[in-house]
């Protein structure tokens, strides 16, 4: 499955999108370890904290799929220029590992990638948690 493929597939997602109050389109679309991929787009609700990005639409499905080890994520809407993932997606992509791919496309369908550390660094993740835990049972 190359970059191109990803996205396309990402393209055709887009089309699922249920955004009747932003109308802003996303698609997104991972590729796990086994070579599997699963698609998902924004599905907006009239109560707006209850919507969901396509970026976490597409890890939801995998992961409740068992799918964890996920390599890819490529993500698209319908801005001439490149979308990349909100805060609260990064933090859950991120969760899955902080060397993910994230692949990019414009309307030209140039594509530009970038690994989950570099679009979030610093992060914070369950190793903080772990390290807590370790400190709580030496104190
Ligand atoms: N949205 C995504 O699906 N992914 C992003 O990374 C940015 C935002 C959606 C959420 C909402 O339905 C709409 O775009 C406007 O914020």
């Amino acid at each position: 499955m190359t970059d191109q493929e990803l996205i396309e597939k990402a393209i055709a997602a887009k089309e699922y999108a249920y955004a009747p109050y932003s109308n802003f389109r996303v698609g997104a679309a991972l590729l796990t370890g086994d070579g599997t991929v699963y698609t998902g787009c924004n599905i907006e609700c009239a109560s707006y904290g209850g919507t969901n990005c396509a970026e976490r639409t597409a890890i939801f499905k995998a992961v409740s799929d068992g799918k964890k080890d996920i390599k890819k994520i490529a993500i698209v809407s319908d801005l001439e220029d490149y979308t990349f993932p909100c805060g609260i997606c990064r933090q859950v992509i991120n969760e899955f590992g902080s060397e993910i791919e994230i692949v990019l496309a414009n309307k030209e369908k140039e594509i530009k990638t970038f690994r989950m550390e570099e679009i979030l660094p610093y992060s914070f993740s369950g190793n903080d948690l772990e390290k807590n835990k370790k400190n709580q049972k030496e104190g």
